[in-house]
Parts: structure tokens; C-alpha cells; sequence
């Protein structure tokens, strides 16, 4: 028996109620005592799906988490809540009632879709994958909705479904795949399943070039607490729009197809766009809207004379500008009484630990700063503010 079906017995399920909530520390102590009443492969199995289970929280949510059932590739791989749920509400608000999700994993689009109202096929290839999707379905009340299958996507006739949504596996035995022709299944294949279904997203790297978005397709960076998520391309919305939205909200920044906005001395403000809007190319948009021009024209920083407050960009108020040099920067935070300091960079080959260690005086001041290391017109600088 693997380790989830022995974990989806009755004595395993107490066991996992039993081990909920063990901290690392004494996982040990704990082991050995149920290992006096219980085969050892249940207890470290069910010591393993806690470890997983908190780990899992971040994604789901202590509540939900606390209740599924996690393998260590499907908590990595799986979509967070917050952007399975974005995902599903779009895709209903597209009028679509039925998805074949193909590629499931352990269920977090599958269960964002069904809590949407949608009526999902989940397909994964892994029979423990798809054990541990169809396990969540049930432990979260969602089995009318959810038909868990264990197959090859490539072999499922998706006919009946309004919508396909496949999130290829993205990692191989050497990490993260960059080539989407390396996906399992491959990116060619999801677009042919794309293009035979009403509509689709196929969840890709945020890193997919813009020349590889095929032509029928939108493309949608999505962002979550100012951390790049995915990109997503659509199939049945708007053939060539290009979109970054951020979550939670969501707000979304449509492209207009705008010139790279022009270069401008520093202003007051410097503000850093938002991840999704940099992998969208969308900073001449949020420039427009700040009024305001790059630093350097290689390099996604913004400067305007004005604060304005956009969700697309943090600002920052700059009080101070200075040609790259460590000495000067010290002798800067020394007389502002810095101890505090917030290393940021774009086109700088600074390593932010090392230079905080170098720059900070050993007597550290009460007072916080941040540091931009990047270029402005092409000269290596320092910017030296604080959050606007
Ligand atoms: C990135 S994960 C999916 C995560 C999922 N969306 C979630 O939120 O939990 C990709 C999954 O694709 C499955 N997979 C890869 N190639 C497949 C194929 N040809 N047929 C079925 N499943 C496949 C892997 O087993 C893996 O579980």
C-alpha cells in the first residue's frame, strides 16, 4: 500500500488527526511513541502529511490544508487559492459550467473550479496524484462537482466540456523547465486542446517569451502579494490582449500597446511596477499614468515628479542620488543614522547581504531606508529613499 492509501484508512486518518499540528522538533519523541501502537510506515507516513499539510498552508489556508491530502511535487506544483479562485470566477463569468482540467495535480484548481459551481474532470496520469485529488474533493465536500480520473490528458476526449485548463507539469528531474516543448504534455499539444475547446487557459512559466504566446491566444500575468505567480494564456477571450493583474483584488492593467515610455532625469518619486506588469510589458501603461519616464531606458524603474497611487507600482520618495560607491553610502547612512537598510536593484550586480554588511555603520542608528542600486541613463547609482 502507498503512503496515501494507508493515510486514507480509518486508522490512518486518526493517526493524521493525532499527529496534526507536530513541530519538527518533536517529531522524534512522537514517532517513537506511536510506533509502539502503529506499524512504523503509518506513523512516518502520517508525520510526512503533516509536515506537508503545513507546508501546504500558505497555498490553501490552515483550514483547508489541515483537511487534504498532499504528495511533496503536488503541494510544489499546485495553484495557491487566491489565484485558483481568480481563475475559476473568470472563467465562469465566460459563461462556462464544465472544465476539463487536465493535468489536476492534487486538486488546487480542480477545487477552486467546483467551488466556482463548475463541474470538473480532473485528469492526472499519477494514480498516487490522482488518489491524493480525489481524496480532496471528498474531504472538502466537493465529490458532486468533481470527477477525479487516472489517465494520460492525451488520451481524454474533452468533447463535452465548455472549457479546457491545463497546467503542465513544469519540472523535470533537473528543476524548473524552461523550454515549453519540455512541459509534460507539451505546450504545442495544450494549444491544439485549446484551440478544439469553446475556451481555455493553459497555465505557463511566468517566463514564457512573449514570442512563444500563440496568435489566438491572450496572455495574463498573474501576480499575488507583488510575487509573480504565472502566466496564463486564454483561448475563446480576446486573441492578442496582454494583461497583468494583481491579487488580491484583482486589478487588472490592460495592454494598450504603448511606446517604451521615454527617459527623464530622477524626480521625487521612484516607483517599481508590480512583477506582472514588468513580465506583461505593460510599464509604458502605468507611466502614462504617473506621468512619468524611466531612469534608464534598459531598466523597469520609474520616476515621476508627483506622487500618484496606482496598485501597478510601489513608490518611493527619493531624497538622495549618488554615483555607485560603497564609501559614499556609508558615509550617507552614518550621518542619516541609518541601521536599517532595504537593498533593491535592477541592472546592478550588487549582492544586497554583502552590501548592507559593508555600508551599515557598526553603531546602527534608529532610522530605516531603501536602497535602489541601479543605473540612471546608463551610469551605475545609487537612489536613496523610503516607501512613499
Ligand atoms: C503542475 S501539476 C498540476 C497542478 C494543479 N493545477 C494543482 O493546482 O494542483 C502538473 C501535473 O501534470 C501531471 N501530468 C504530466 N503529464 C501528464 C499527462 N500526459 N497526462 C496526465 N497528467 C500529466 C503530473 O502528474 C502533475 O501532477
Amino acid at each position: 500500500m502507498n503512503d496515501l492509501a494507508l493515510l486514507l484508512t480509518p486508522e490512518g486518518r486518526a493517526l493524521l488527526h493525532e499527529v496534526r499540528g507536530t513541530v519538527p522538533a518533536d517529531e522524534l519523541t512522537v514517532a517513537t511513541r506511536l510506533r509502539r501502537e502503529h506499524p512504523a510506515a503509518l506513523v512516518s507516513a502520517a508525520l510526512g502529511q503533516a509536515r506537508l499539510r503545513q507546508r501546504a498552508a500558505v497555498k490553501f489556508g490552515a483550514e483547508d490544508a489541515g483537511r487534504m491530502f498532499f504528495t511533496p511535487h503536488g503541494v510544489e506544483q499546485s495553484t495557491r487559492t487566491s489565484v485558483a479562485t481568480y481563475r475559476a470566477e473568470r472563467l465562469k463569468a465566460l459563461g462556462v459550467t464544465s472544465v476539463a482540467d487536465l493535468c489536476c495535480g492534487i486538486g488546487g484548481d480542480a477545487i477552486a473550479l467546483a467551488r466556482a459551481g463548475i463541474r470538473v474532470l480532473a485528469v492526472d496520469r499519477d494514480p498516487v496524484t490522482a488518489g491524493a485529488a480525489r481524496a480532496n474533493a471528498e474531504a472538502l465536500g466537493l465529490t458532486d462537482l468533481v470527477e477525479v480520473r487516472e489517465a494520460d490528458v492525451t488520451e481524454v476526449d474533452t468533447a463535452s466540456y465548455d472549457a479546457v485548463f491545463v497546467d503542465p507539469a513544469r519540472r523535470g528531474g533537473r528543476g524548473r523547465i524552461f523550454d515549453p516543448e519540455a512541459y509534460s504534455p507539451p505546450l504545442s499539444w495544450a494549444v491544439r486542446a485549446a484551440l478544439s475547446a469553446p475556451h481555455a487557459a493553459l497555465k505557463v512559466a511566468p517566463g514564457i517569451p512573449h514570442e512563444a504566446v500563440p496568435a489566438e491566444a491572450e496572455a495574463e500575468w498573474v501576480s499575488d502579494g507583488g510575487d509573480v505567480k504565472e502566466a496564463v494564456l486564454w483561448f475563446g477571450t480576446e486573441p492578442g490582449a496582454v494583461r497583468a493583474t494583481l491579487l488580491p483584488g484583482p486589478r487588472t492593467l490592460l495592454s494598450r500597446g504603448l511606446p517604451d515610455p521615454d527617459v527623464r532625469p530622477v524626480g521625487r518619486y521612484l516607483y517599481e511596477p508590480d512583477g506582472a506588469v514588468i513580465r506583461a510589458h505593460l510599464v509604458a501603461e502605468v507611466a502614462e499614468q504617473l506621468d512619468g519616464g524611466l531612469l534608464d531606458a534598459t531598466i523597469a524603474y520609474l520616476t515621476a515628479d508627483e506622487r500618484h497611487v496606482t496598485p501597478y507600482a510601489s513608490a518611493y520618495e527619493i531624497t538622495d542620488q549618488l554615483p555607485f560607491s560603497v564609501k559614499k553610502l556609508k558615509a550617507l547612512l552614518r550621518e542619516r543614522e541609518i541601521g536599517i537598510l532595504t537593498v533593491k536593484k535592477r541592472g546592478s550586480a550588487v549582492e544586497p547581504e554583502e552590501l548592507r554588511r559593508k555600508a551599515l555603520p557598526k553603531q546602527r542608528g534608529p532610522n530605516s531606508a531603501t536602497v535602489f542600486m541601479t543605473r540612471v541613463a546608463g551610469a551605475p547609482t545609487m537612489l536613496l529613499g523610503h516607501p512613499a
